[in-house]
């Protein structure tokens, strides 16, 4: 029996696949390769000597997607697949409700036709929009605030409507805070074509001097140093989230919200500050205005999570930050030696 994991081939999907494999569970991944490189395919199989299957698929192509439930004893689905920048959202709103609605909904339709009811959903804490109070609960008022976040919205109010009809599905939606980090080895990690819009993969091309300087958006906000506060969280972590999700969704049916975050806030200068410190590695920065749509604060309660799942974040900043620098260095002697070839 295999987990079929769509869009593993991403940046916390791949993760997932490691700790999968790692865990003895079989494979089968589901990747259009839109955002992600084939060969993170060979990375995953060199971290775990595990192999595995990868079908190159469009999930709007339901022919193609449903191929794969017929060639593979699929028992539970993790659903990554999607696209994820909130500025492109922005400029293609139909896009984005096409692109993740349509695949949700043909990835719900043939599990129900394969009777497979198990289901992981990768939403994101940008449903709580700006935030009442801190820490975000899973009961804190919902409001995403571009079309991005309102397709992780309407995804999971989607879910609901597929449990109510049908109560033998189990469902987790897992909210992530802000991913940060890469596997210990270096082998995969966050890889965005293009340039990033996200804090730290910035941080590591300014370190690796790919940039100039890092723009911090805004010191004027209400808090310790006038920079923005955010919940970062080591991406194994997250991954590790998903494994204690089909756990638990294999033991009881109906539908469940998580946050996954560690609880505690880091500024955008205490960021900088931890990635200097544990690299040696100096960054310049600039302060230039704030960034539209910005909340000042925002981290997890993350305690529904430790209770129900008995997950708990476990990796601190230092070793986020580490991680995240070991794996740019990397890719960096990558580029070179394809230079030297
Ligand atoms: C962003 C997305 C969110 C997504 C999350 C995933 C927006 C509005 N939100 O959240 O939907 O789920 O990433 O990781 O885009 N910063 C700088 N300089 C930079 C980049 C960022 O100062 O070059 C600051 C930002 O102002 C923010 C903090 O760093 O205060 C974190 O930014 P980012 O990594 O983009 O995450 P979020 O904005 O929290």
């Amino acid at each position: 029996m295999a987990i079929l994991v769509t869009g593993g081939m991403g940046y916390i999907g791949s993760h997932t696949c490691v700790e999968l494999l790692n865990a003895g569970y079989e494979v089968v991944i589901v990747d259009n390769l839109s955002n992600s490189k084939i060969e993170v395919l060979q990375n995953i199989q060199d971290i775990t000597g595990k192999g595995f299957k990868f079908y190159k698929i469009n999930m709007l192509e339901k022919d193609s997607l449903e191929r794969v439930f017929h060639e593979n004893e699929i028992d539970a689905v993790i659903h990554f697949a999607g696209l994820k920048s909130v500025e492109e959202s922005v400029l293609h709103p139909l896009l984005y409700y096409k692109n993740n609605l349509m695949s949700t909904i043909t990835l719900c339709e043939l599990m129900q036709k394969y009777q497979i009811k198990n289901l992981v959903f990768s939403s994101s804490a940008t449903v709580y929009g700006i935030p009442e109070k801190v820490p975000i609960s899973e009961e804190s008022q919902l409001q995403a605030k571009s079309p991005y976040g309102r397709t992780k919205l309407m995804i999971e109010e989607i879910l609901e409507d597929v449990h109510q009809a049908d109560q033998q599905w189990s469902i987790s939606i897992l909210r992530y805070f802000n991913p940060i980090g890469a596997h210990e080895s270096g082998k995969i990690g966050e890889d965005p074509l293009g340039r990033p819009n996200n804090l730290m993969p910035t941080i590591t091309k300014v370190a690796a001097r790919k940039y100039n300087i890092l723009h911090v958006f805004g010191n004027n906000y209400p808090t310790i140093d006038g920079t923005c506060i955010r919940d970062y969280i080591h991406v194994t972590d997250i991954a590790n989230g998903h494994i204690k999700a089909l756990k638990k969704n294999k033991n009881s049916s109906g539908i469940h919200t998580y946050n996954l975050g560690t609880g505690k806030g880091y500024s955008v200068l205490e960021i900088i500050s931890s990635f200097e410190k544990v690299t040696g590695v100096h960054i310049p920065y600039q302060i230039i205005a704030p960034r539209s749509g910005d909340v000042a604060v925002c981290y997890a309660n993350p305690t529904k999570a430790e209770k129900e799942l008995g997950w708990k974040a476990r990796k601190e900043i230092d070793e986020m930050c580490m991680d995240s620098w070991r794996w740019e260095v990397n890719k960096m002697n990558d580029d070179l030696n394809k230079v030297n070839v």
